[in-house]
């Protein structure tokens, strides 16, 4: 049997809403291989955020088999997480928002110091230490999100819809500089989105999500993720038109395409 670095077995969240339970995951089954990039889309409600909550290690109350490197998820521990709103806390500066996971890890100065630089200069922040989050462009906020949870050299990605309030052009951008980051650290991604071609892009396996309550409906091996000069060339786009069918429950045209 193929040993997974992230394997999901029959998770199933259930939440209450006015003393009445709502289903919101339900035999959910899938699993990445270490360094593989999976990306999830579905409709809203579906239950995606609520799974990398559990993966996040920030909801436990599911039942199922969830394991990363062979262990329940855990808050904190080697998987990180990057929200949409990229969370970041607004009266720190740039440096001080990096170093804080560092800080709660107890790292001592210098090496505080060191990872800090060095992950600033990857990410092209070397110069933005100072500033405060409100003084930088959506992408630069999200940069340093991403720089926030590098320097805690994670094994496990966690993205909730990571680029959905930035423009497209600074989308393109920043989804071109997360596969080089990833050619890079091979880390293991998982990475929501609604957008279909940022899931082309980035999806090695693509999971699509049917509506409330939450499974996956079909899982897609992508082989043209990490193509970014094909966006927009014939393949590309018959790839997109063939998720967009699933998207509309038109799983039989997909499948016959
Ligand atoms: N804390 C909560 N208490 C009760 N119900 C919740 C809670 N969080 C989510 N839900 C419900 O669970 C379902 C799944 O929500 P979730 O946020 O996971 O969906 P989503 O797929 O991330 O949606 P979107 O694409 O809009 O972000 C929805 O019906 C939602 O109303
Ligand atoms: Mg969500």
């Amino acid at each position: 049997m193929q040993d997974y670095f992230l394997s999901i077995k029959s998770l199933k969240v259930d939440y209450e809403q006015k003393g009445e339970p709502v289903t919101a995951l339900d035999a959910v089954n899938f699993s990445l291989n270490q360094g593989q990039r999976g990306v999830i889309i579905g409709p809203s409600g579906c239950g995606k955020s609520t799974l990398i909550s559990v993966l996040a290690g920030l909801n436990s109350h599911y039942s199922g088999q969830v394991l990363i490197g062979g262990k329940p998820p855990a808050s904190g521990g080697e998987t990180a997480l990057i929200l949409q709103d990229f969370g970041l806390l607004p009266w720190k500066t740039v440096w001080d928002n990096v170093i804080l996971g560092l800080r709660l890890r107890k790292k001592n100065t210098g090496e505080i110091k060191t990872a800090a630089e060095t992950v600033l200069e990857k990410l092209g922040l070397g110069s933005l230490g100072k500033r405060f989050p409100a003084q930088l462009s959506g992408g630069q906020r999200q940069r340093v999100a991403i720089a926030r949870a590098l320097v805690l050299e994670p094994k496990l990605l966690l993205m909730d819809e990571p680029f959905s309030s930035l423009d497209a052009l600074t989308r393109e951008e920043l989804q071109d500089f997360l596969l080089e980051i990833w050619e890079e650290t091979k880390l293991t991604i998982l990475l929501i989105t609604h957008n279909i071609e940022e899931a082309v892009l980035l999806g090695q396996k693509i999971l699509i999500m049917s509506p409330c309550p939450g499974q996956i409906q079909q899982e897609v091996e992508n082989s043209l993720a990490g193509a970014s000069h094909l966006r927009g060339e014939v393949q590309f786009l018959e790839m997109c038109s063939f998720l967009r069918s699933f998207l509309r429950g038109r799983a039989h045209d997909a499948a016959s395409a």
